[in-house]
């Protein structure tokens, strides 16, 4: 088959890896597709600054890129704009998608589902919630036959490198924040991070995938952990517990007085307490942590790097093989502009 041509957009902390990780296994790429993988060009805004990539690659002209002559656009810029419109604009044209971005994708997922759907393309984002952990797949196809009635979780490496930093040395939050940054597991504004957007965003995209439903970041309640004090952790060390930030994706049902019973969905964000026995108070550091319950599997626990750039890439990777073997191969993935429907509590925001 002809190769695989591809376009990536940034070349940031995962964009670099995606460039190493497409470098190093190129060989095996190609045997595993069916192709080789050509990369194209790689779109950023400070091309003097990426030297660690070939110069004749680089173009600050990320729209052009995407109308060139690609198959695949992979996108790591992050943020709405101008993110939203380039890959709506791939996927017009028929262009594949692989995108790690949770904020567009917890707010514009239903344009750009519609948009994959009416062109035939594929829209791929394991990378988007829980870093190199495979959970979006499981949660969109080996579990689409099941009945998922929870799904909870850490989901956000910065706060919980941050709380468990606190929680293990007594290191302050803006001493564990500013080495999370330099790690680059925090977003560009890491405000989204402590202030629980960044997982609000992972919440909505979970609960979309584990309901069938549209949920958006704007329905999920949202609480940070920015007024977690030193104290505080210190106090949950008393009772024997400590301090995680959640994120907690469920079916609600209510019973009417008739009988009749009408179900839901709601997700929330926020810190909690928990027993240092319980499993999620021994994931440390950037690790996340998510458990699933459905009716005939039962309980699932999925545990990984949640965030870093060679973790995302390794996510990111596994999406590109996935959609460049759709391309070589004539398959598709799954289709999401058809929900069921299934009713969202908003509890909006605090
Ligand atoms: P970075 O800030 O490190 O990188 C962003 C890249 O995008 C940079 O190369 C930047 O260019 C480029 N860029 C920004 N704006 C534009 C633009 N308008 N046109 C062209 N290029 C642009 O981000 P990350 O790599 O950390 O994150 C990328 C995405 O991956 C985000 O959506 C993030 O949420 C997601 N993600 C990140 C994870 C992580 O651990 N870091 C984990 C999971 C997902 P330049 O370098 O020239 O400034
Ligand atoms: N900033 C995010 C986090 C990156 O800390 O979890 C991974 O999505």
């Amino acid at each position: 088959a002809g190769p695989i041509r591809v376009a990536l957009l940034g070349c940031g902390t995962v964009g670099t890896e995606v460039v190493r990780l497409l470098t190093d296994q190129a060989a095996d790429l190609t045997a595993r597709i069916g192709a080789p993988v050509v990369l194209t060009g790689i779109a950023v805004r400070k091309p003097n600054k990426h030297r660690e990539v070939p110069a004749e690659l680089l173009t600050t002209d990320a729209a052009a890129l995407v109308a060139s002559d690609v198959d695949l656009v992979v996108e790591v810029i992050g943020g709405i704009e101008p993110a939203r419109t380039l890959l709506l604009e791939a996927l017009r044209s028929g262009k594949s998608v692989v995108t790690a971005n949770k904020a567009l994708l917890a707010e514009h997922s239903a344009e750009l589902f519609e948009a994959a759907d009416a062109s035939g393309a594929d829209l791929y984002f394991e990378a988007a919630v829980a870093g190199a952990i495979p959970l979006l797949r499981p949660l969109r196809e080996s579990l689409a036959g099941d009945r998922i009635t929870r799904v909870m979780g850490i989901v956000n490496g910065t706060t919980n490198f941050i709380l468990s930093g606190m929680d293990a040395t007594g290191a302050s939050y803006s001493e564990t924040l500013e080495e999370a940054s330099r790690l680059g597991y925090a977003e560009a504004d890491p405000t989204a991070d402590v202030d629980g957007f960044d997982a609000a965003s992972k919440a909505a995209i979970l609960a979309s995938l584990a309901f069938h439903t549209r949920v958006t970041a704007s329905d999920v309640h949202r609480e940070g952990i920015s007024a977690v004090s030193a104290s505080d952790i210190a106090a949950a060390k008393g009772l024997g517990r400590t301090v995680k930030l959640l994120a907690i994706c469920e079916r609600v049902t209510e019973t009417a007085e008739d009988g009749t019973t009408k179900e839901s969905v709601a997700a929330r964000v926020h810190p909690a307490m928990i027993p240092r026995s319980h499993p999620l108070a021994g994931v440390n550091g950037a690790f996340n942590a998510v458990f699933v319950e459905a009716d005939a599997a039962g309980e699932m626990m999925f545990y990984g790097q949640g965030a870093g750039g060679a973790p995302t890439a390794s996510a990111v990777l596994g999406d590109l093989v996935a959609v460049a073997r759709n391309r070589v191969h004539g398959g598709r993935g799954p289709r999401e502009s058809a929900y069921a429907g299934l009713p969202v509590r908003s509890i909006g925001q605090t």
